[in-house]
């Protein structure tokens, strides 16, 4: 058996485990496998295909809450809390210290390539306009520098992504545009408290930001996911990733 085939063989096992037969988005195998290619298909064992939440995650309740959405589906979230931390005690305000909160929740939680991208269009809807507009252009100010407010180039991208690494033209794009923007600042922020916030020995609750939350974050009373905003489609898939249709 080659690597692909024995993945495929315990990824086969496991969902024979479950109640429900579960197809994998492309998305998530594309690489992996070639995606002009047809999926195998699962043996047709009578069962049925997953259509709601998947067993093998934490339940979501009923109406779930951007606060619900960091517990079950949002990986480790120090680098956010420590990052909205840091924004705090800089005496940030608070739309300030909720983007830095929520900046990176499409990589804690959803799609990292063009995760600003990505994390803007899910807050959207809930969101003051400022503050996904903010988190929608850290994704281009963070290849940047500005010393006049003590950003430098990360060291991090350096050694990830080499010392030659060269936006694309699309990114030099969005950050000019930004630079000139009157909302530039806010988003120049989220850069500056993203930089330090990655200490493993710094703990920060979730807790702390309830209310912050509360007053800067349209829960939808249906429940995130369960609302009809444009964005609603997003947050039920990051609730329910496997669902075949
Ligand atoms: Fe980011
Ligand atoms: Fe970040």
């Amino acid at each position: 058996m080659t690597t692909l085939e024995r993945a495929e063989a315990a990824e086969h096992a496991m969902s024979q485990e479950l109640d429900r037969v579960v197809v994998k988005s492309v998305i998530y195998t594309s690489g992996e496998r070639d995606p002009r290619v047809p999926a195998p298909r699962p043996p047709d064992s009578g069962k049925l295909y997953m259509m709601g939440q998947d067993p093998r995650l934490p339940q979501m309740p009923a109406r779930p809450t951007l606060m619900d959405f960091f517990k079950y589906r949002f990986g480790p979230a120090n680098h956010l809390l420590q990052s909205a931390r840091l924004a705090q005690k800089s005496g940030a305000s608070e739309k300030v210290i909720l983007a830095c909160l929520v900046h990176d929740i499409a990589i804690a939680g959803f799609i990292r390539g063009d995760h600003g991208y990505w994390a803007a269009q899910l807050l959207e809807p809930y969101v003051d306009e400022e503050v996904s507009w903010a988190i929608r252009y850290h994704q281009a100010l963070r290849f940047y520098a500005d010393e006049a407010v003590g950003y430098r180039y990360p060291e991090l991208y350096s050694k990830l992504f080499g010392p030659d690494y060269k936006p694309d033209a699309y990114i030099e794009r969005d950050y000019k545009m930004a630079r000139e923007h009157k909302w530039y600042m806010t988003s120049r922020l989220i850069c500056v408290n993203d930089l330090y916030a990655f200490d493993p020995n710094v703990h920060v609750e979730l807790d702390d930001f309830t209310d912050i939350v509360g007053r800067n974050f349209k829960q939808p009373k249906e429940g995130l996911g369960w609302d009809a905003s444009p964005a609603a489609h997003m947050w039920r898939t990051i609730m329910c990733p496997t669902k075949y249709l």
